[in-house]
């Protein structure tokens, strides 16, 4: 039964709406939404798109297709419009990835908390392999091999890699080096890489470079992306997968429109409209990305000094909208205040009103003194808010940024007073 529960940070989002209607004042920073208005001209599509009333083809238009392949195209992954599967959000396409591809699921540790149930519903054992110092959303390489011998001889049968760049929970991006190397291993070993790249346009830092495996393994990476984090569409739900050419990726495209074809028929038609003009990447939509990746680097920039201020270790955030902070340094002090785990940490940030998501519901160590802030929720309560955040030069300085931050500050200082 372990895996009828609901995903922890939407079980999270109803315990904080619960306090909250009970009168408790709780700055949210356990859920991974970009809190920020949903922009005109996508809305103008989807007014438009209504029109769109007929199912249409499963994996979707040839029209918003291509629009997707050429998203790829310009990030240096040429694609055709026939590697496209386009779906309502990117979480039913790893899901089908799961349900289609045979053998166990390698993740880094920690990673986004729905790879290992969505493992586990598709009959796959989840395998978590530690992630190196620098960076998180990737395995570290000898820990890889090692895992990968260690679970054959327990007679598991690991073929997929997943990869999260930039990653959810750290907030950070592994560099190209170190995917070169995962991609070799990936190879060496017959793994297929499935690198979740939803976040790749929210790099804070327009120079980093962004190295993708498509690019380095393109016979064997599947990369799938989507509106819902860069451009803040999370309920409208649109996700996209990019399958390889050949064979073996038309194999598992084909499955995966097959399970498209019994579970949820095609991305609603209105959306398909706003994703062909999303994808398509007009100026407007470009400068929106850009305005978007800066609003979120500032914010999370700022919540890493705050942790790094109250005693915690933590990598600085390069990419997405997280700080995954470490209190190791303080174990000794926090050990005064019953704190000696990831539970018994992320309640007591509770009990200071800030609401963290815990490092175990991500696959973490237990005992580790580890937890996920979203950034993203800093922006402003109401919609003008946000947007004055997106538009400010300096969005710190901002009076309502402000206030909510030295709220998370007053909470993070009083961890260790
Ligand atoms: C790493 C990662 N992948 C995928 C998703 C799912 O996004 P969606 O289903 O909205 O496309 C999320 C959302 O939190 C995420 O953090």
């Amino acid at each position: 039964m372990n895996d009828m529960r609901m995903s922890p940070n939407l079980a999270l989002n109803q315990l904080v709406a619960q306090r909250r209607a009970a009168g408790e004042s709780l700055v949210h920073l356990g859920f991974g939404e970009s809190r920020l208005p949903p922009f005109a001209p996508l809305m103008e599509r989807l007014a438009a798109g209504a029109t769109r009333n007929a199912y249409g083809p499963v994996a979707g238009s040839p029209e918003v297709r291509a629009a997707v392949a050429g998203y790829f195209g310009r990030r240096n992954i040429p694609t055709g419009a026939d590697q496209i599967v386009v779906a309502p959000g990117s979480k039913p396409l790893l899901m089908a990835l799961g349900l289609v591809v045979p053998g166990d699921v390698i993740l880094p540790r920690p990673a986004w908390n729905t790879y290992a149930p969505q493992a586990r519903l598709a009959g796959k054992h989840p395998i978590a392999v530690a992630i190196p110092e620098e960076c998180g959303g990737v395995p570290d390489p000898a820990a890889l091999r090692e895992s990968i011998t260690a679970a054959r001889v327990l007679g598991r049968d690991p073929r997929i890699l997943i990869l999260t760049l930039p990653d959810n929970p750290t907030g950070t991006l592994a560099p190209p080096a170190l995917i070169r190397e995962l991609c070799a291993i990936a190879e060496e070993e017959g793994l297929l890489i499935v690198s979740d790249e939803i976040y790749r346009d929210v790099v804070h830092d327009p120079a980093t470079e962004f190295l993708s495996p498509a690019e380095v393994a393109p016979a064997s990476t599947v990369v799938v992306t989507g509106l819902s984090k860069s451009l803040a569409l999370g309920g409208w739900r649109i996700g996209a997968a990019r399958f390889p050419h050949g064979p073996w990726g038309e194999w598992i495209r084909s499955g995966v429109v097959s399970v498209a074809s019994e579970v949820w028929s095609t991305l609603a038609a209105p959306m398909q409209s706003v994703a062909e003009y999303a994808f398509g990447e007009p100026e407007d939509i470009r400068e929106r990305l850009r305005a978007s990746a800066r609003l979120h680097g500032a914010v999370a920039r700022e919540v890493h000094r705050i942790t790094i201020a109250a005693g915690a270790r933590c990598r600085p955030p390069t990419g997405a909208f997280y700080v995954y902070p470490d209190f190791e340094p303080v174990r000794a002090e926090l050990g005064k205040y019953e704190v000696t785990d990831s539970p018994t940490l992320a309640r007591r940030m509770l009990d200071l009103g800030i609401v963290v998501l815990a490092g175990h519901l991500l696959g973490d160590e237990g005992e580790a003194l580890r937890f996920k802030c979203a950034t993203s929720m800093l922006y402003g309560e109401t919609v003008e808010e946000q947007q004055l955040a997106l538009d400010a030069p300096d969005p710190l300085a901002l009076a309502h940024v402000r206030s909510l931050l030295e709220r998370v500050e007053e909470g993070f200082m009083r961890l260790v007073p």
